[in-house]
C-alpha cells in the first residue's frame, strides 16, 4: 500500500478507540466467570500482578511496534525484522483472532437477546438461571442473535477505521461505569452480600494452583486485547506527536477500572440472592437480571446496562476484525469491504458449533471442555499468552529494549519507561508466561 497511512484524527482518538478494544465482554462477562470459577480473592489479585508486570509493558510494547511499522501484525515483524521467521507470531495472531471472536460474538448475541429480556420485565422471584439456560440451549435463536452481531462488526470495519470506531467509545464508557456504579451500590445493601465481598476481596492462598496462574494471565491478555496484534494495529494509526507510555497507561487504567467495579457489582450479588459464584460463564447473564428485578425501574436499568454491554462488546469485536482485515489489506490487498464481508461470514461459521454446544451438541467435549471452554482455553490461555510472551522475546532480545523505550518516549510523557522495561521484555514476561504455561499443561495432562 503506498500514501500515508490513515490515523485517528482527534488527540483522544487512539484511547478512545484501545479502550474500546480493551473494554468488553472480557471486563464483565469474562472477569466475572473466571474470577468465580477460580475461587474469588486470590485469583484477583494474581490477576492485578500479571496486569502490572506483563500487561502495562506488553500494552507499551504493541503500542510501539504498530505506531513505529504502520503495519498490521504479521506486516509490523516483516518490517521490523524482515526475512525472519517473527511474521509468524503476528500470523498467530490473526488466528487468535478468528477463534476469540468466533466465540465473543456467541457471546455478544446473549446480551443482545438480554436487551429484549429486559423489555419484556425482569421479574422478582423469577429463577434467572432457568431463564439463562432456555435462553442458549436453544438452537435457532442464540444463532440469529451471533448473526446479528457480526453483521454489525463487519458493517462498522467495511467503512473503515476512524469513521467506524471513534465516535462510539466517548459516549459509552462514561455512562457504563456510572451504571456498574448504581448497580454496585444495589449489590451491596442487598442483606447477605457480605459473604460475596469475603469471596472477591478476602484471598484463601491455599487453593491456588498453576491453573490459577495461566487463567490470571490469560485474562490479563484477553481484557487488554492483548497478545494477538489488536494493539499493534491500533497502534499503528497513532500519529508521531502522542506518547505511548501515556496512553498506554491510561487504557490499563481504565479497563482494570471498570473490571473491579464488575466485580464488586457481581459477586456481593450471587451469594446474596443464592447462585453459585462457579456458575461459569451464565453468571454474569443469571446474576444481573436477578440484581436488577429487586431494584426500583430495574427493568429500565436492564435494558440499559444490557445495550450498554453489546456496545461495548462491539467495539472489541471490531478491533479483532480489524487484525484480520488489516492484514488482508496491507499484504494481501484485498478491498477492505470485500475482506471484511468474507472474514465476518467465515467468522459466523466458525461460531456456530460454540452456540449449538451450549444447546443439541451440548454432549459434545473436547479434551474434557465443552465446545465454548475449549475455544476460549486455546485463544486465551494458549495462543495469548504464548503469542504475548513471543512478542516479548521480539521486542527485547530482536528489536531491542533500547529501541522500545526510546519509541515510548518519544515524545516524552508523564510516565517515563526505564531500564526495567528490559528486565520484565526480555526474562520476566517470557519465563513467567512459558513456566506457567507448561505446569498447568502437565497438570492437566500429567
Ligand atoms: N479485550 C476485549 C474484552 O475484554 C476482548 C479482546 C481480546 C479484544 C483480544 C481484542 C483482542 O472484551
Amino acid at each position: 500500500m503506498n500514501g500515508a497511512r490513515e490515523k485517528w484524527t482527534s488527540k483522544l482518538g487512539f484511547i478512545l478507540a484501545a479502550a474500546g478494544s480493551a473494554v468488553g465482554l472480557g471486563n464483565i462477562w469474562r472477569f466475572s466467570y473466571v474470577t468465580g470459577t477460580n475461587g474469588g480473592a486470590a485469583f484477583v489479585i494474581i490477576y492485578l500482578v500479571a496486569i502490572i508486570l506483563i500487561g502495562y509493558p506488553m500494552m507499551v510494547t504493541e503500542v510501539a511496534i504498530g505506531r513505529k511499522s504502520e503495519k498490521n501484525p504479521v506486516g509490523a515483524f516483516k518490517a521490523l525484522a524482515p526475512n525472519t521467521p517473527w511474521w509468524l507470531v503476528g500470523a498467530l495472531g490473526v488466528f487468535s483472532g478468528f477463534v476469540i471472536l468466533s466465540f465473543y460474538s456467541v457471546i455478544a448475541g446473549w446480551s443482545m437477546a438480554y436487551i429484549f429480556k429486559a423489555i419484556a420485565g425482569f421479574t422478582p422471584g423469577t429463577d434467572f438461571a432457568d431463564v439463562f439456560v432456555g435462553h442458549i440451549t436453544g438452537t435457532g435463536v442464540p444463532i440469529v442473535w451471533h448473526a446479528v452481531f457480526m453483521v454489525l462488526t463487519l458493517g462498522i470495519i467495511a467503512a473503515g477505521v476512524v469513521k467506524g470506531i471513534q465516535r462510539w467509545v466517548k459516549i459509552l464508557m462514561p455512562v457504563l461505569a456510572i451504571l456498574l456504579v448504581v448497580l454496585v451500590f444495589r449489590a451491596l445493601t442487598l442483606p447477605g452480600a457480605g459473604e460475596g465481598l469475603a469471596f472477591y476481596l478476602a484471598p484463601r492462598f491455599e487453593d491456588v494452583t498453576a491453573g490459577t496462574f495461566l487463567a490470571a494471565i490469560g485474562q490479563a491478555f484477553f481484557t487488554l486485547s492483548l497478545g494477538m496484534g489488536a494493539m499493534i494495529t491500533y497502534g499503528s494509526y497513532l500519529t508521531r506527536e502522542e506518547n505511548v507510555a501515556d496512553n498506554g497507561g491510561w487504557v490499563v487504567g481504565l479497563d482494570t477500572a471498570i473490571a473491579l467495579i464488575a466485580g464488586l457489582a457481581i459477586f456481593p450479588a450471587v451469594f446474596a440472592l443464592g447462585y453459585d459464584p462457579a456458575a461459569g460463564p451464565g453468571l454474569v447473564f443469571i446474576t444481573l437480571p436477578a440484581v436488577f428485578a429487586e431494584m426500583p425501574a430495574g427493568s429500565l436499568f436492564g435494558f440499559i446496562f444490557f445495550v450498554l454491554l453489546s456496545v461495548a462488546a462491539l467495539t472489541s469485536a471490531i478491533s479483532l476484525l480489524e487484525v484480520v482485515v488489516a492484514w488482508l489489506v496491507d499484504e494481501k490487498e484485498w478491498p477492505r469491504v470485500k475482506a471484511s464481508v468474507i472474514i465476518g461470514i467465515v467468522i459466523f461459521v466458525i461460531g456456530i458449533p460454540t452456540s449449538l454446544g451450549m444447546g443439541p451438541w451440548s454432549n459434545i467435549t473436547i479434551i474434557g471442555m465443552e465446545i465454548l471452554d475449549f475455544y476460549d482455553f486455546v485463544a486465551s490461555e494458549l495462543a495469548l499468552p504464548i503469542g504475548g510472551a513471543l512478542t516479548a522475546i521480539f521486542a527485547g532480545h530482536v528489536w531491542k529494549a533500547r529501541t522500545v523505550i526510546d519509541e515510548t518516549n518519544d515524545p516524552p510523557g508523564a510516565i517515563k519507561i526505564g531500564n526495567w522495561y528490559g528486565v520484565l521484555v526480555k526474562y520476566v514476561i517470557p519465563i513467567a508466561v512459558f513456566v506457567v504455561l507448561i505446569t498447568t499443561l502437565i497438570d492437566f495432562f500429567g
